[in-house]
């Protein structure tokens, strides 16, 4: 008598959980291809764009910038972007070397915490920089900034 063995897994089963590894290879290729704009434009902006070059950068250039929100948004993206496809490609270096599950689970949770650290403290850094902020010593600030 014939018999039907089901296959290991039904198109049901599959369909319920998503399948991160696959969205993970997916976000590493999708970002590169982002990442190559965002920081070929950056390089370009800052380097051949810029009289002086790499001499025009100094903290009044880069107040200049963290004013407009062009590039407070484009720094942000190159941030988040970097940093997510940073910690995933160690994610899986950690993963391909690291037979230690105990030691592996660490390394993980290091790259993680490191990764949402930078990210929010970057993130504030950029939308909250006041290169001139109310009320300091005037022997702190910039001297382009107006003296009270
Ligand atoms: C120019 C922009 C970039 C492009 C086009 C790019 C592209 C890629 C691609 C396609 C992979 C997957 C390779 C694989 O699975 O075999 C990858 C892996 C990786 N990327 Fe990037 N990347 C860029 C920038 C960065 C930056 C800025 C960082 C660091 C913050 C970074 C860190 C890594 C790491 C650690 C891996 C894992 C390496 C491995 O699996 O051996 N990449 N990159």
């Amino acid at each position: 008598m014939a018999m039907t063995v089901e296959a290991p897994r039904s198109p049901i089963a599959a369909r319920k959980s998503t399948n991160w590894e696959k969205w993970g290879w997916i976000y590493m290729r999708a970002s590169g291809v982002v990442l190559v704009v965002l920081i070929f434009g950056h390089l370009f902006s800052n380097l051949i764009a810029t009289p002086g070059g790499v001499h025009a950068i100094d903290f009044g250039f880069v107040g200049g910038k963290l004013a407009n929100p062009f590039w407070q948004w484009w720094d942000v993206a190159m941030l988040w972007l970097a940093l997510i496809h940073g910690a995933n490609g160690m994610r899986t270096i950690v993963n391909d070397y690291i037979s230690r599950p105990g030691l592996a689970k660490g390394l993980k949770l290091a790259l993680f915490l490191s990764a949402a650290i930078l990210i929010i403290l970057g993130t504030l850094v950029v939308f909250t920089f006041d290169p001139c902020p109310a009320g300091a010593d005037p022997s702190l600030v910039a001297s382009f900034c107006p003296v009270p």
